[in-house]
């Protein structure tokens, strides 16, 4: 028996089931690879439990449903489908699935799936409205007008809280009773660790070897083209920076990188508003901490081989373990309650106490709660923490960390340039995470965006990026380069630009903004805005210049709020309340039509600044808090009040 994990060589789904007799189907609708990375972890698992079902597991982007063999076929040729699915701004499937989502509005007729068994986990965060929507969607579409089976209930990771992993834990365990008694099947442990590839070292020529140059990885499997695009998360573009510079005063102990990429002669499109994907890479210190607590060796060159033909390898092979752990692992990250529990597999029944402290730890959400995810511990600081004396490395395999530990994926950023006036170049904004060192807690990007930037002062940063490597992202001539792409979004101006707008933007969630504004420069310099934007004090205002010498002179009805948290000569002051100063003038913007744009990073600025809205509403337009409430539901179903938070 075995699992598979389509690697897309055939976009007919039947046609994949039938000709490598899969009977159980899981699949993932994934923006950024983190339903993905649970959907695998699913398919893991499921497979460890039930040895007999034969697994099929692969992304919705891979398979055509606009051709006769669509989901209406599986009934009765599988057992049952398992869809993750993350939903992707105001309740919208992520990109890859638009082919899906057109076949689920379209093609899917009523009761086609009549008999066909389907469980849903949907991956969400509920600062949005529209929680969870994409699952929910799902299941109307699938289950209550296709007439498919939902087996349990829909699984609601929640992103905002942390906690899609306890909830993927807890659906699981329901999941598995399910699926036993539904087919009859009987199950073994589900944690015990099956490779899903073979392992070998290498011993052939050091030419061969993958070193994560970005361009070999993606030549060779395009045969040597010129690299013209489209560019996405597996295909992106190696950009020139064609400057950056420090926006923070040298004041601030905040450091912000304005950085700005030349996409001239690339292709590459974006709209004002879009988001900006960069590939990371670990820094050399979590890379060297790593292969030292594991006792690896980053030298030692590997190759892995597909223990079932529907399955695709995480990276290039033959390479070597420093090169798989610096671009495709994420081991900066927070950790997994789920993948310290299942260590204690590996530690030897000599070791009692360690596999005591192990199950300790790992048990219980809320122990893990407070001794791990509190303490901003990384994998393998987590692992010093049990024990600093244990030798690791002797027991864990170096395949379950490969196969276990989640996938670097690329970091978003706002662009904060319009591609109207600046066409050739894509700027960013990004708050560098390194204020606290208290909580050693490093921006795996925003560190790397910082060094290019202060390269000449690099050996004063926390923490260190290999850029001389094999990825060479400093070109013989000097100039720096990084894999990036375009990732469309849904913030996006008016069509018409005299519509009035309303953008309040806290901290970085100014970013998309100053592209709007650069926007209405060259499209409509009369139109009305205005900009609540919010920092600590005058240190870390943001482009605190180009607001007051270029943009307000130039835009004549622009009006720009700035509130300061943390000046010692005023009280502390958020955007919400120079938003209750102003409501006279937001509540007859709303009357013109006005669109509402927010943006930001902190974790209730959002919703306070809905319920900012909504008193607003209710004061001056004289109606109850409920009909407020419904009025801005209403704007946010048609598009008039756009969410990009995080
Ligand atoms: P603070 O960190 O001083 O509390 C950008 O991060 C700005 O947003 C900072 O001035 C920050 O203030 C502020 N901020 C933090 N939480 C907020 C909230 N809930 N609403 C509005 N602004 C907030």
């Amino acid at each position: 028996s075995s699992i598979g994990v389509s690697s897309g060589s055939s976009r007919d789904l039947l046609e994949t089931v039938l000709t490598n007799k899969k009977d159980f189907l899981i699949l993932y609708g994934s923006q950024t690879g983190t339903a993905e990375d649970y959907c695998k972890k699913f398919a893991k698992e499921l497979h460890s439990k039930f040895k007999e079902l034969q697994i099929l597991c692969g992304d919705l982007e891979n398979f055509d449903f606009d051709q006769p063999n669509t989901l209406g076929d599986l009934v009765d040729k599988v057992k049952a489908v398992v869809i993750f699915m993350s939903t992707y701004g105001e309740g919208e499937f992520p990109d890859p699935c638009v082919n899906f989502d057109d076949y689920l509005n379209n093609l899917l007729e009523s009761d086609e799936l009549k008999g066909l068994p389907i469980m849903i986990f949907g991956l969400g965060n509920s600062t949005y409205e529209f929680f969870n929507g994409a699952a929910k969607r799902l299941k109307e579409k699938l289950v209550d007008e296709a007439g498919a089976t939902l087996l349990g209930e829909i699984g609601a990771g929640d992103d905002s809280v942390g906690n899609t992993e306890e909830e993927y834990v807890a659906w699981k365990d329901k999941a598995f009773d399910i699926i036993e008694k539904e087919f009859g099947l009987e199950g073994g442990d589900s944690s015990i660790f099956e490779p899903m590839y073979d392992y070998t070292k290498f011993e052939g020529k050091d030419d061969v070897v993958y070193k994560g140059e970005l361009n070999k990885q993606y030549l060779s499997a395009n045969s040597n083209k010129k690299h013209i695009g489209p560019f996405d998360q597996s295909y992106p573009y190696l950009a020139p920076v064609a400057s950056s510079y420090e926006i923070c005063a040298p004041e601030s102990n905040r450091n912000c990188v304005h950085m700005e990429f030349d996409i001239s002669g690339s292709n590459i499109k974006y709209e004002t508003g879009d988001h900006l994907g960069i590939m990371p890479q670990n820094p050399q210190e979590n890379v060297k901490h790593f292969l030292k607590t594991l006792s690896l060796n980053g030298d030692e060159v590997f190759d892995l081989k597909l223990k079932d033909l529907t399955s695709s390898l995480p990276f290039p092979v033959p390479t070597n373990i420093e090169t798989a752990i610096t671009y495709y692992l994420e081991i900066t990250g927070p950790v997994s309650r789920q993948m310290i529990g299942q260590l204690a597999q590996f530690v030897p029944e000599s070791e009692e106490k360690i596999k005591q402290k192990i199950i300790e730890i790992s048990s219980d959400p809320n122990t893990f709660h407070k001794e791990v995810i509190e303490q901003n511990l990384n994998f393998s600081n987590c692992l010093e923490q049990i024990s600093a004396t244990f030798a690791w490395g002797d027991y864990i395999p170096w395949t379950f960390l490969l196969e276990t530990i989640p996938t670097l994926k690329p970091r978003f950023y706002s662009i904060s340039s319009s591609n109207l006036k600046d066409q050739d170049k894509i700027h960013i904004t990004a708050m560098v995470e390194n204020s606290d060192p208290n909580k050693k807690v490093y921006g795996v990007t925003t560190n790397l965006l910082n060094q290019i930037q202060k390269r000449e002062q690099a050996d004063q940063l926390p923490i260190h990026y290999n850029l001389e490597g094999p990825r060479s992202l400093y070109q013989t001539n000097s100039i720096t380069k990084l894999p990036i792409f375009v990732r469309k979004s849904t913030f996006r101006l008016p069509k018409n630009p005299e519509t009035p707008i309303i953008m309040i933007g806290p901290g970085t969630g100014v970013a998309p903004f100053r592209g709007f504004i650069r926007d209405r420069l060259i499209d409509n310099p009369d139109a009305d805005m205005m900009l609540f934007y919010g920092c600590r004090n005058a240190h870390d205002h943001l482009y605190k210049n180009e607001w007051s010498d270029e943009y307000e002179p130039a835009l004549k009805n622009l009006k720009v709020f700035t509130a300061y948290s943390r000046d010692p000569n005023i009280p502390k002051t958020y955007v919400q309340k120079l938003m209750l100063d102003q409501k006279d003038a937001i509540m007859e913007a709303l009357m013109k039509g006005a669109f509402v744009y927010v943006c930001g990073d902190a974790g209730t600025m959002a919703k306070q600044v809905n319920d900012t809205l909504i008193t607003i509403v209710s004061d001056k337009q004289n109606i109850d808090i409920t009909q407020a409430q419904e009025m801005m539901k209403a704007m946010k179903l048609n598009g008039r009040y756009h969410e990009d938070v995080w």
